[in-house]
Protein backbone atom coordinates (compact mmCIF):
# COMPACT_ATOMS: atom_id res chain seq x y z
CA UNK A 1 0.00 0.00 0.00
CA UNK A 2 1.89 3.13 -0.93
CA UNK A 3 1.06 5.89 1.54
CA UNK A 4 1.52 9.12 1.25
CA UNK A 5 1.94 11.39 4.75
CA UNK A 6 1.73 14.97 3.71
CA UNK A 7 3.25 17.32 5.69
CA UNK A 8 3.66 21.01 5.17
CA UNK A 9 4.11 23.69 8.89
CA UNK A 10 5.86 22.61 12.43
CA UNK A 11 2.56 20.94 14.17
CA UNK A 12 2.21 18.40 11.45
CA UNK A 13 5.75 17.12 11.51
CA UNK A 14 5.09 15.54 14.82
CA UNK A 15 1.70 14.49 14.15
CA UNK A 16 3.63 12.10 11.09
CA UNK A 17 6.29 11.05 12.95
CA UNK A 18 4.70 8.47 15.03
CA UNK A 19 2.42 6.95 11.89
CA UNK A 20 5.38 7.12 9.95
CA UNK A 21 7.59 4.84 12.20
CA UNK A 22 4.58 2.51 12.96
CA UNK A 23 3.88 1.71 9.39
CA UNK A 24 7.68 2.05 8.54
CA UNK A 25 7.67 -1.25 10.53
CA UNK A 26 5.10 -3.02 8.46
CA UNK A 27 5.58 -4.97 5.04
CA UNK A 28 2.43 -4.03 3.35
CA UNK A 29 2.99 -0.39 3.81
CA UNK A 30 5.36 1.89 1.99
CA UNK A 31 5.07 5.09 3.81
CA UNK A 32 6.35 8.12 1.80
CA UNK A 33 6.87 11.49 3.44
CA UNK A 34 5.40 14.07 1.33
CA UNK A 35 6.59 18.22 2.62
CA UNK A 36 4.69 20.50 0.93
CA UNK A 37 7.38 23.36 1.91
CA UNK A 38 4.43 25.52 3.77
CA UNK A 39 7.24 25.87 6.63
CA UNK A 40 10.64 26.11 5.37
CA UNK A 41 13.01 27.78 7.65
CA UNK A 42 15.54 25.90 8.92
CA UNK A 43 14.13 25.87 12.95
CA UNK A 44 10.52 25.24 11.92
CA UNK A 45 10.89 22.33 9.67
CA UNK A 46 14.35 20.81 9.32
CA UNK A 47 14.94 20.38 13.13
CA UNK A 48 11.95 18.81 13.46
CA UNK A 49 12.75 16.00 10.98
CA UNK A 50 16.06 15.23 12.93
CA UNK A 51 14.28 15.38 16.81
CA UNK A 52 11.22 13.03 15.60
CA UNK A 53 13.77 10.52 13.68
CA UNK A 54 12.28 11.34 10.60
CA UNK A 55 14.51 11.01 7.06
CA UNK A 56 14.38 13.86 4.44
CA UNK A 57 11.34 14.24 3.02
CA UNK A 58 10.52 11.64 -0.09
CA UNK A 59 8.37 14.42 -2.23
CA UNK A 60 9.08 18.20 -1.82
CA UNK A 61 6.50 20.60 -3.18
CA UNK A 62 8.37 23.62 -2.45
CA UNK A 63 5.18 25.56 -2.45
CA UNK A 64 6.50 28.47 0.25
CA UNK A 65 4.69 31.46 1.63
CA UNK A 66 1.63 33.62 0.01
CA UNK A 67 -1.89 34.71 0.75
CA UNK A 68 -4.42 31.89 1.34
CA UNK A 69 -5.13 31.44 -2.01
CA UNK A 70 -2.13 31.29 -3.37
CA UNK A 71 -0.76 28.82 -0.82
CA UNK A 72 -3.94 26.42 -1.34
CA UNK A 73 -3.22 26.94 -4.93
CA UNK A 74 0.10 26.01 -5.18
CA UNK A 75 0.13 22.82 -3.21
CA UNK A 76 -2.81 21.68 -4.89
CA UNK A 77 -1.19 22.39 -8.67
CA UNK A 78 2.19 20.53 -7.22
CA UNK A 79 0.12 18.02 -5.65
CA UNK A 80 -2.25 16.76 -8.13
CA UNK A 81 0.77 15.79 -10.37
CA UNK A 82 2.75 14.26 -8.17
CA UNK A 83 -0.20 11.89 -7.24
CA UNK A 84 -0.48 11.58 -11.27
CA UNK A 85 2.83 10.60 -11.16
CA UNK A 86 2.82 8.34 -8.38
CA UNK A 87 -0.77 7.10 -7.88
CA UNK A 88 -0.87 6.36 -4.29
CA UNK A 89 -3.35 4.33 -2.41
CA UNK A 90 -3.70 6.30 0.47
CA UNK A 91 -3.01 9.41 1.30
CA UNK A 92 -3.07 10.64 5.14
CA UNK A 93 -3.67 14.44 6.04
CA UNK A 94 -3.00 16.04 9.61
CA UNK A 95 -4.31 19.09 11.10
CA UNK A 96 -5.37 22.01 9.95
CA UNK A 97 -3.10 23.89 7.60
CA UNK A 98 -3.84 25.17 4.15
CA UNK A 99 -1.86 22.34 2.88
CA UNK A 100 -4.29 19.74 4.73
CA UNK A 101 -7.50 21.44 2.53
CA UNK A 102 -5.51 21.93 -0.44
CA UNK A 103 -4.11 18.06 -0.85
CA UNK A 104 -7.06 17.21 0.43
CA UNK A 105 -8.92 18.43 -2.61
CA UNK A 106 -6.13 17.82 -5.02
CA UNK A 107 -6.71 14.38 -4.50
CA UNK A 108 -10.57 13.64 -4.34
CA UNK A 109 -10.52 15.37 -7.54
CA UNK A 110 -8.16 12.40 -9.09
CA UNK A 111 -9.89 9.93 -11.66
CA UNK A 112 -7.56 6.68 -11.75
CA UNK A 113 -8.37 5.98 -15.40
CA UNK A 114 -6.77 2.25 -15.60
CA UNK A 115 -5.82 -0.08 -12.67
CA UNK A 116 -6.88 1.22 -9.19
CA UNK A 117 -9.96 1.04 -8.24
CA UNK A 118 -11.12 0.53 -3.80
CA UNK A 119 -14.59 -0.33 -2.47
CA UNK A 120 -14.66 1.59 0.52
CA UNK A 121 -18.13 1.82 3.00
CA UNK A 122 -20.16 -0.05 -0.24
CA UNK A 123 -18.72 3.18 -2.85
CA UNK A 124 -16.86 2.34 -5.71
CA UNK A 125 -13.74 5.02 -5.73
CA UNK A 126 -11.26 5.64 -8.39
CA UNK A 127 -9.02 7.91 -6.88
CA UNK A 128 -7.10 7.55 -4.00
CA UNK A 129 -8.46 7.00 -0.61
CA UNK A 130 -8.11 10.11 1.63
CA UNK A 131 -7.71 10.40 5.38
CA UNK A 132 -7.77 13.01 7.81
CA UNK A 133 -5.90 12.33 11.25
CA UNK A 134 -7.06 15.36 13.87
CA UNK A 135 -10.82 15.11 12.05
CA UNK A 136 -13.78 16.52 13.79
CA UNK A 137 -12.10 19.49 15.86
CA UNK A 138 -13.58 22.73 15.47
CA UNK A 139 -13.46 26.61 17.18
CA UNK A 140 -17.20 27.35 15.51
CA UNK A 141 -15.47 30.32 14.47
CA UNK A 142 -15.02 31.01 11.06
CA UNK A 143 -12.98 33.82 10.98
CA UNK A 144 -9.97 31.44 11.67
CA UNK A 145 -8.58 29.78 8.62
CA UNK A 146 -7.60 26.73 10.05
CA UNK A 147 -11.46 26.24 11.38
CA UNK A 148 -12.14 26.50 7.00
CA UNK A 149 -9.65 24.12 6.41
CA UNK A 150 -10.99 21.60 8.95
CA UNK A 151 -14.66 22.03 7.70
CA UNK A 152 -13.55 21.23 4.06
CA UNK A 153 -11.15 18.74 4.93
CA UNK A 154 -13.79 16.41 6.91
CA UNK A 155 -16.59 17.25 4.59
CA UNK A 156 -14.16 15.55 1.60
CA UNK A 157 -11.67 13.12 3.20
CA UNK A 158 -13.02 9.50 2.93
CA UNK A 159 -11.72 8.34 6.35
CA UNK A 160 -11.71 10.46 9.79
CA UNK A 161 -9.57 9.73 12.55
CA UNK A 162 -10.69 11.45 15.74
CA UNK A 163 -8.83 12.16 19.07
CA UNK A 164 -12.02 13.01 21.23
CA UNK A 165 -15.69 12.27 21.79
CA UNK A 166 -16.44 15.84 21.14
CA UNK A 167 -14.97 15.65 17.27
CA UNK A 168 -17.38 12.67 16.63
CA UNK A 169 -20.29 14.68 17.64
CA UNK A 170 -19.37 17.51 15.56
CA UNK A 171 -18.81 15.16 12.81
CA UNK A 172 -21.93 13.76 13.19
CA UNK A 173 -23.72 17.12 13.89
CA UNK A 174 -22.57 17.91 10.23
CA UNK A 175 -24.27 14.94 8.76
CA UNK A 176 -21.11 12.64 8.44
CA UNK A 177 -22.02 9.25 7.73
CA UNK A 178 -20.61 7.23 10.85
CA UNK A 179 -19.00 4.67 9.55
CA UNK A 180 -16.70 7.57 8.30
CA UNK A 181 -15.79 8.72 11.81
CA UNK A 182 -13.03 6.26 13.68
CA UNK A 183 -11.55 7.20 16.96
CA UNK A 184 -8.00 6.86 17.09
CA UNK A 185 -7.02 9.03 19.72
CA UNK A 186 -4.43 11.90 19.82
CA UNK A 187 -0.72 11.03 18.07
CA UNK A 188 0.80 14.07 19.54
CA UNK A 189 0.63 12.13 22.81
CA UNK A 190 3.00 9.22 20.76
CA UNK A 191 5.28 11.82 19.61
CA UNK A 192 5.89 12.92 23.14
CA UNK A 193 6.13 9.39 24.53
CA UNK A 194 7.79 8.62 22.00
CA UNK A 195 10.93 10.99 22.84
CA UNK A 196 10.34 11.52 26.66
CA UNK A 197 13.79 10.32 27.40
CA UNK A 198 15.01 12.92 24.95
CA UNK A 199 12.89 15.81 26.18
CA UNK A 200 13.88 14.27 29.70
CA UNK A 201 17.42 14.32 29.54
CA UNK A 202 17.77 18.36 28.00
CA UNK A 203 18.02 21.09 30.01
CA UNK A 204 17.07 23.92 27.62
CA UNK A 205 16.18 26.24 30.40
CA UNK A 206 19.66 26.57 31.41
CA UNK A 207 19.96 28.48 27.99
CA UNK A 208 18.28 31.53 29.71
CA UNK A 209 20.06 30.95 33.26
CA UNK A 210 16.36 29.79 34.70
CA UNK A 211 15.81 26.47 37.08
CA UNK A 212 12.81 24.46 36.39
CA UNK A 213 9.87 25.94 38.00
CA UNK A 214 10.56 29.23 38.36
CA UNK A 215 9.44 30.57 34.33
CA UNK A 216 6.33 30.11 32.25
CA UNK A 217 6.27 29.18 28.45
CA UNK A 218 4.41 31.86 25.67
CA UNK A 219 3.44 31.25 22.17
CA UNK A 220 1.52 33.64 20.07
CA UNK A 221 1.39 33.39 16.01
CA UNK A 222 -2.32 33.43 15.79
CA UNK A 223 -3.36 36.13 13.01
CA UNK A 224 -5.83 37.24 15.63
CA UNK A 225 -3.57 38.03 18.05
CA UNK A 226 -0.32 39.46 16.10
CA UNK A 227 -1.68 40.51 12.60
CA UNK A 228 -3.33 44.05 13.78
CA UNK A 229 -1.17 46.50 15.36
CA UNK A 230 -2.99 47.28 18.88
CA UNK A 231 -3.65 43.77 19.33
CA UNK A 232 0.04 43.06 19.33
CA UNK A 233 0.66 46.10 21.40
CA UNK A 234 -1.92 45.21 23.38
CA UNK A 235 -0.33 41.71 23.81
CA UNK A 236 3.46 43.12 24.35
CA UNK A 237 2.39 45.38 27.36
CA UNK A 238 0.37 42.21 28.97
CA UNK A 239 3.23 40.39 28.66
CA UNK A 240 6.03 43.21 30.45
CA UNK A 241 3.69 42.75 33.27
CA UNK A 242 3.41 39.74 33.56
CA UNK A 243 7.49 39.52 33.36
CA UNK A 244 7.64 40.93 36.56
CA UNK A 245 5.75 38.53 37.65
CA UNK A 246 7.48 35.47 36.21
CA UNK A 247 10.15 35.39 33.73
CA UNK A 248 8.97 34.69 30.32
CA UNK A 249 10.10 32.59 27.27
CA UNK A 250 9.21 33.30 23.88
CA UNK A 251 10.25 31.59 20.55
CA UNK A 252 9.07 34.04 18.60
CA UNK A 253 7.24 32.46 15.21
CA UNK A 254 8.28 33.91 12.03
CA UNK A 255 4.96 36.02 11.56
CA UNK A 256 4.56 37.07 14.91
CA UNK A 257 8.43 38.37 14.45
CA UNK A 258 7.43 39.78 10.98
CA UNK A 259 5.06 41.99 12.81
CA UNK A 260 6.46 42.96 15.77
CA UNK A 261 9.59 44.67 13.56
CA UNK A 262 6.80 46.01 11.07
CA UNK A 263 4.71 47.46 14.20
CA UNK A 264 7.98 48.95 16.00
CA UNK A 265 7.40 46.58 18.59
CA UNK A 266 10.56 44.34 19.32
CA UNK A 267 13.15 46.30 20.21
CA UNK A 268 11.07 47.15 23.25
CA UNK A 269 10.54 44.08 24.00
CA UNK A 270 13.75 43.01 23.62
CA UNK A 271 15.06 44.87 25.93
CA UNK A 272 13.29 43.53 29.14
CA UNK A 273 15.93 40.87 30.86
CA UNK A 274 12.77 39.13 32.11
CA UNK A 275 11.49 38.42 29.02
CA UNK A 276 13.76 35.92 26.30
CA UNK A 277 12.62 36.22 22.71
CA UNK A 278 15.13 33.09 21.08
CA UNK A 279 14.08 31.82 17.19
CA UNK A 280 11.22 28.89 17.33
CA UNK A 281 13.04 25.82 19.24
CA UNK A 282 13.17 22.23 17.97
CA UNK A 283 10.57 19.57 19.13
CA UNK A 284 12.28 18.35 22.13
CA UNK A 285 13.95 21.60 23.82
CA UNK A 286 10.80 22.91 23.43
CA UNK A 287 9.39 20.21 25.05
CA UNK A 288 11.53 20.00 27.97
CA UNK A 289 10.82 23.57 28.89
CA UNK A 290 7.35 23.01 29.02
CA UNK A 291 7.61 19.59 31.46
CA UNK A 292 9.50 22.27 33.42
CA UNK A 293 8.05 25.26 33.61
CA UNK A 294 5.26 27.03 35.87
CA UNK A 295 2.48 27.45 33.31
CA UNK A 296 2.04 28.06 29.65
CA UNK A 297 0.32 31.60 28.11
CA UNK A 298 -0.23 29.83 24.01
CA UNK A 299 -3.03 30.54 21.05
CA UNK A 300 -1.54 27.21 19.51
CA UNK A 301 -4.06 24.38 19.24
CA UNK A 302 -1.10 21.68 20.02
CA UNK A 303 0.00 23.19 23.32
CA UNK A 304 -3.08 23.09 24.92
CA UNK A 305 -3.45 19.48 24.32
CA UNK A 306 0.19 18.86 25.20
CA UNK A 307 -0.07 20.67 28.61
CA UNK A 308 -3.58 18.93 29.67
CA UNK A 309 -1.42 15.28 29.23
CA UNK A 310 1.08 16.88 31.09
CA UNK A 311 -1.34 18.74 33.83
CA UNK A 312 0.62 21.91 33.39
CA UNK A 313 -1.82 25.02 33.44
CA UNK A 314 -2.60 26.64 30.13
CA UNK A 315 -3.71 30.07 29.50
CA UNK A 316 -5.15 30.27 25.64
CA UNK A 317 -5.28 33.98 24.73
CA UNK A 318 -7.87 33.05 22.19
CA UNK A 319 -12.44 33.53 22.52
CA UNK A 320 -12.72 29.61 21.84
CA UNK A 321 -10.89 27.01 21.25
CA UNK A 322 -11.39 23.53 19.29
CA UNK A 323 -9.73 21.34 21.48
CA UNK A 324 -12.44 21.33 24.34
CA UNK A 325 -11.66 18.59 25.98
CA UNK A 326 -8.80 20.40 27.35
CA UNK A 327 -11.00 22.71 29.11
CA UNK A 328 -13.82 20.23 30.57
CA UNK A 329 -11.22 17.47 31.40
CA UNK A 330 -7.73 19.56 31.06
CA UNK A 331 -5.75 22.47 32.84
CA UNK A 332 -6.63 24.67 30.01
CA UNK A 333 -8.77 28.25 30.27
CA UNK A 334 -9.41 30.60 27.53
CA UNK A 335 -8.06 34.16 28.74
CA UNK A 336 -8.69 37.61 27.35
CA UNK A 337 -5.94 40.77 27.25
CA UNK A 338 -8.13 41.87 29.73
CA UNK A 339 -7.98 39.18 32.20
CA UNK A 340 -4.73 37.41 30.97
CA UNK A 341 -2.76 39.25 34.05
CA UNK A 342 -4.94 38.43 36.94
CA UNK A 343 -5.45 34.61 35.60
CA UNK A 344 -1.71 34.30 35.68
CA UNK A 345 -1.25 35.51 39.06
CA UNK A 346 -4.43 33.07 40.10
CA UNK A 347 -2.54 30.37 38.49
CA UNK A 348 1.08 31.59 40.34
CA UNK A 349 -0.79 31.44 43.67
CA UNK A 350 -2.21 27.50 43.25
CA UNK A 351 -5.47 28.05 42.07
CA UNK A 352 -5.43 25.60 38.66
CA UNK A 353 -7.20 23.10 37.48
CA UNK A 354 -6.55 19.16 37.59
CA UNK A 355 -6.33 17.00 34.86
CA UNK A 356 -8.52 13.86 34.41
CA UNK A 357 -7.13 11.15 32.09
CA UNK A 358 -8.49 11.71 28.37
CA UNK A 359 -9.37 7.97 26.83
CA UNK A 360 -7.15 6.86 24.18
CA UNK A 361 -4.08 9.78 24.97
CA UNK A 362 -2.28 7.42 25.95
CA UNK A 363 0.59 7.12 23.60
CA UNK A 364 -1.20 4.24 20.85
CA UNK A 365 -2.42 6.23 18.56
CA UNK A 366 -0.23 5.06 15.41
CA UNK A 367 -0.75 2.13 16.39
CA UNK A 368 -4.56 1.71 16.29
CA UNK A 369 -4.56 3.93 12.80
CA UNK A 370 -2.33 1.10 11.64
CA UNK A 371 -4.62 -2.03 12.93
CA UNK A 372 -7.55 0.00 11.08
CA UNK A 373 -5.10 -0.19 8.21
CA UNK A 374 -4.87 -3.70 8.16
CA UNK A 375 -8.54 -3.91 8.33
CA UNK A 376 -8.23 -2.49 5.12
CA UNK A 377 -5.17 -4.33 3.28
CA UNK A 378 -6.17 -3.88 -0.65
CA UNK A 379 -6.05 -7.08 -2.45
CA UNK A 380 -3.37 -7.72 -5.43
CA UNK A 381 -2.98 -5.11 -7.97
CA UNK A 382 -3.95 -7.35 -11.40
CA UNK A 383 -6.75 -8.11 -9.91
CA UNK A 384 -9.71 -5.83 -11.99
CA UNK A 385 -11.06 -4.59 -8.98
CA UNK A 386 -9.31 -4.07 -5.88
CA UNK A 387 -11.38 -4.29 -2.39
CA UNK A 388 -10.74 -3.69 1.37
CA UNK A 389 -10.84 -7.23 2.90
CA UNK A 390 -13.61 -5.87 5.17
CA UNK A 391 -15.68 -3.06 5.62
CA UNK A 392 -14.96 0.15 7.80
CA UNK A 393 -16.60 -0.68 11.19
CA UNK A 394 -17.53 2.77 12.94
CA UNK A 395 -16.21 3.53 16.54
C1 LIG B 1 0.43 27.94 9.96
C2 LIG B 1 -0.98 27.34 10.04
C3 LIG B 1 -1.44 27.27 11.48
C4 LIG B 1 -0.39 26.59 12.37
C5 LIG B 1 0.94 27.29 12.19
C6 LIG B 1 2.00 26.62 13.04
C7 LIG B 1 -2.43 27.86 8.10
C8 LIG B 1 -3.56 28.67 7.64
N1 LIG B 1 -1.93 28.19 9.30
O1 LIG B 1 0.32 29.29 10.37
O2 LIG B 1 -2.65 26.54 11.52
O3 LIG B 1 -0.80 26.66 13.72
O4 LIG B 1 1.31 27.23 10.82
O5 LIG B 1 3.22 27.25 12.98
O6 LIG B 1 -2.01 26.95 7.40
N2 LIG B 1 7.27 31.92 7.56
C9 LIG B 1 8.64 31.95 7.59
N3 LIG B 1 9.32 30.78 7.70
C10 LIG B 1 8.68 29.58 7.77
C11 LIG B 1 7.29 29.57 7.74
C12 LIG B 1 6.59 30.74 7.64
O7 LIG B 1 9.26 33.01 7.53
O8 LIG B 1 9.35 28.54 7.85
C13 LIG B 1 6.51 33.16 7.44
C14 LIG B 1 5.70 33.21 6.15
O9 LIG B 1 6.39 33.87 5.16
C15 LIG B 1 4.45 33.95 6.54
C16 LIG B 1 4.33 33.69 8.02
O10 LIG B 1 5.57 33.19 8.48
O11 LIG B 1 4.58 35.33 6.33
C17 LIG B 1 3.22 32.77 8.32
O12 LIG B 1 3.41 31.48 7.71
P1 LIG B 1 2.15 30.63 7.20
O13 LIG B 1 2.60 29.28 6.82
O14 LIG B 1 1.39 31.41 6.23
O15 LIG B 1 1.18 30.52 8.43
P2 LIG B 1 1.45 30.33 9.99
O16 LIG B 1 1.13 31.60 10.68
O17 LIG B 1 2.78 29.73 10.24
Amino acid sequence: MLIHLICAARPNFMKIAPLYHALKKKTWANPVIVHTGQHYDINMSDAFFQDLGLPSPDIHLGAGSGTHAEQTGKVMMAYEKVIQDTKPDLIVVVGDVNSTVACTMAAVKILYKNGKKFKLNGEIIRRPIVAHLEAGLRSFDRAMPEEINRIVTDSLADILWTPSPDADDNLRREGIAPERIIRVGNIMIDSLEMLRAKIESQEAYSDFHLQPSTYAVVTIHRPSNVDDPQTLKSVCEALTKISQKIPLIFPIHPRTRKNLHKYGLLSQLDKNERLFLPEPISYARFMNLVFNCRLVITDSGGIQEETTYLGIPCLTLRPNTERPVTITHGTNELCTLENLEEKVSNMLNGYHKQPEKIEYWDGKTAQRIVEHLEGLAVEPEDQSTQIFKRPLAAK
